[in-house]
């Protein structure tokens, strides 16, 4: 246990978290759901679901985890018994499937980003769409590309929690923050940018179906980093100070700001050129230098695109070192080796399904269900395994452990006022359960 430290700061805890939450979730996956289900309908889902299950649920994940003080599995064992390690160790499962095939995407930004200081990429539509074909598809670079960035993300790790995940989010987030608002700013000034800015916040309610119910659920997890353990871990690093609901609702509220800011910085864009938004994954890659050149002049171009990906990238890695942790954590602990070790097996985990996820989008055939192995991975974890996940979590906190713990930890032993306590516990308890139950069940057909 003397390897595990903590948090240092209470700035720290929100920037680290937040920096967990923030990432390609919000300016990849985002953007391209939105586009792809139907704008502002999708939206308004998407922020029923931050408010009512998202929230509660990452107050009760970050209860297992401050209470356990200890790697997921073993946080959930302790406060449900054998069984409930399962929950711990689903999550440590599911954040190496999402570090796998996220590590893919996070690979194309870096070569995106070397390209776009190059001097980026070049001509018609056409062209551009099939550069990014024969990129991903090609069976040497971008696997290449996924390698480094989940190596990148082993050296942060390896240097522990205050000085490695502390240290880099406090450092990357606001830069983050900053060259988002540059970008925004220049596409809202765009001509013809309200329609992308219409087509954000107006909804058209014709447009949810069960589809966009469950795609929503699923991205507000997937946003939330909600239901793989990983908040569940950070929150080991937590304080007996550190206030649990009120952190929730401040690092929600900078995701999903973020998250509309992304939307921001595309749908107008997007529009303005008269491109549109529903190519799916491959929109930011596609649509995006497509809008960058036609958009801009060259000179502000170039400067946009190289900040975009250099975002980009920094996000991914904030959100790939929280994943990373939470299995290095799992594996140092429970397999009583050294931190570093631990680091390494869960590195040649993640880097054999980043692989074959990297190869499966085009270079191998990799595919189930008529879907890429990459597009497997992402819809498996999201849609399935963080809802489960959190459905569970739910029914620990508001069923099986007793109330005494639950309150004390919500109110820091009584020390903070938990205004707010009887309304998340029934939240909890049903709401959550009922609601994310009901999604699946409809998306099966049975409801
Ligand atoms: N929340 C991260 C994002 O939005 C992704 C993530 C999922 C991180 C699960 C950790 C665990 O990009």
């Amino acid at each position: 246990m003397s390897e595990r430290g903590s948090f240092g700061t209470k700035i720290g805890v929100i920037l680290a978290t937040a920096g967990s939450a923030v990432g390609l979730g919000n300016i990849w996956r985002f953007p391209y759901l939105t586009g792809q289900d139907g704008g502002a309908a999708f939206l308004l889902v998407y922020l029923v679901s931050i408010l009512i299950l998202g929230i509660p649920g990452m107050v009760a994940e970050f209860i297992v985890g401050r209470h356990g003080a200890s790697n997921a599995a073993r946080a959930y064992y302790q406060l449900g018994g054998r069984w409930w390690s399962l929950i711990g160790y689903m999550g440590a499962v599911t954040s190496m499937i999402i570090l796998g095939f996220y590590a893919v995407v996070a690979g194309w930004c870096l070569q995106y980003l070397v390209v776009s200081l190059l001097g980026g990429i070049h001509g018609d539509p056409a062209y551009v769409a099939a550069y990014f074909k024969n990129f991903s598809s090609d069976p040497v670079k971008p696997l290449l590309w996924t390698v480094a960035f989940i190596v990148l993300t082993h050296l942060v790790v390896i240097r522990g929690v205050r000085k490695g995940i502390e240290k880099f989010s406090n450092m990357l987030m606001p830069t983050l923050f900053i060259l988002l608002l540059i970008i925004v700013v220049a596409s809202c000034l765009l001509p013809g940018a309200g329609k992308g800015i219409a087509f954000l916040f107006k909804p058209d309610f014709s447009k949810i179906d069960s589809n966009v119910l469950l795609d929503a659920l699923g991205q507000s997890f997937f946003s939330l980093s909600l239901g793989t353990a990983c908040l569940c871990t950070y929150a080991s690093y937590f304080s007996r100070q550190t206030n649990l609901s009120q952190s929730a609702l401040q690092i929600a509220g900078i995701d999903t700001f973020i998250a509309v800011l992304a939307g921001l910085m595309i749908f107008p864009a997007a529009f303005s050129v008269g491109v549109r938004p529903d190519s799916g994954p491959s929109l930011i890659f596609i649509t995006l230098p497509n809008v960058f050149q036609q958009a801009f002049s060259p000179a502000l171009g170039y400067i946009i695109s190289v900040l975009f990906y250099a975002l980009l990238a920094l996000a991914a890695l904030t959100s790939t070192i929280s994943m990373h942790e939470i299995g290095t954590a799992m594996f140092y602990e429970e397999l009583h080796i050294s931190r570093k070790k631990g680091a390494i097996m869960e590195t040649l985990v993640c880097v054999t399904i980043g692989v074959l996820c990297s190869l499966s989008c085009g270079a191998a055939d990799i595919s189930l269900f008529g879907k890429t192995f990459l597009e497997c991975c992402d819809y498996l974890t999201s849609n399935i395994l963080l809802p489960l996940g959190s459905f569970f979590t739910c029914i620990l906190i508001g069923w099986v452990v007793p109330k005494r713990i639950v309150r004390d930890e919500f109110t820091n032993w009584g020390t903070v006022r938990g205004r707010f306590y009887a309304v998340w516990l029934f939240i909890i308890r049903f709401v959550s359960p009922v609601c994310i139950l009901a999604v699946f069940l409809h998306q099966l057909g049975i409801l």
